[in-house]
């Protein structure tokens, strides 16, 4: 279902999620949303840069706080990358994620990269995004995703995991 996505000012309610329980709403960020996106997305070892919150919609729960982010970060090459996708622990597997990509596709879909782990790319097959060369990508996506294997990679040879490959997606028109 089509989310009911309104364009205007920042911060407008877009409705609550279906589903059992009481449902969290979506809406696009605030300035005062800034503090709350950046922990939820550092928390979780996510890229931290550009993590501005013009860019940003947000979950939040029956009191406010807020429980998932995601956004369309822009870059100077015009190329457009859904980025920082995150939902707080106690909220997951209720298809919070899925409802958070809905929305920002809705809004802004079209050519539109992800740089995610490779065990990632079936999440996002049913909105269209397929994986394509890094050399095909757009300049500020080609290094953001070997940036974050370097870094991943360090992370993972320290911690002692397995390395997670980072792969782009790229979704051409509205799916
Ligand atoms: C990935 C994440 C956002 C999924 O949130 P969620 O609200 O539980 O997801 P949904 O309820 O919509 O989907 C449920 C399932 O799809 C997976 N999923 C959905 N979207 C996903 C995505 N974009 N990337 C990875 N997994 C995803 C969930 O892990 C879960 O998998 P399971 O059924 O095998 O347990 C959440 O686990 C999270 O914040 N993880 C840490 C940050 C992260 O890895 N972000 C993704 C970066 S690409």
């Amino acid at each position: 279902m089509a989310p009911n996505f309104q364009t205007d000012s920042a911060g407008p309610d877009i409705g609550p999620m279906t589903g059992s329980g009481t449902a969290p709403d979506i809406r696009k960020a605030t300035a005062g949303d800034q503090p709350a996106i950046v922990a939820l997305v550092r928390a979780e070892r996510l890229n931290p840069n550009h993590l501005d919150w013009r860019n940003f919609i947000v979950a939040t729960d029956e009191g406010g706080a807020i429980i998932g982010a995601a956004q369309i970060r822009p870059h100077r090459d015009g190329a457009r990358e859904l980025a920082s996708l995150v939902v707080a622990p106690h909220w997951r597997g209720r298809g919070l994620a899925g409802r958070l990509v809905d929305v920002r596709l809705a809004e802004q879909g079209d050519n539109v990269c992800v740089v995610t782990g490779r065990q990632n790319v079936r999440h996002y097959a049913r909105w269209g995004f397929r994986p394509i060369s890094v050399r095909d990508a757009p300049t500020s996506v080609w290094r953001n995703c070997i940036l974050g294997q370097i870094i991943g990679g360090a992370h993972a040879i320290v911690t002692r995991r397995p390395v997670n490959r980072l792969v782009v997606l790229s979704r051409k028109s509205n799916a």
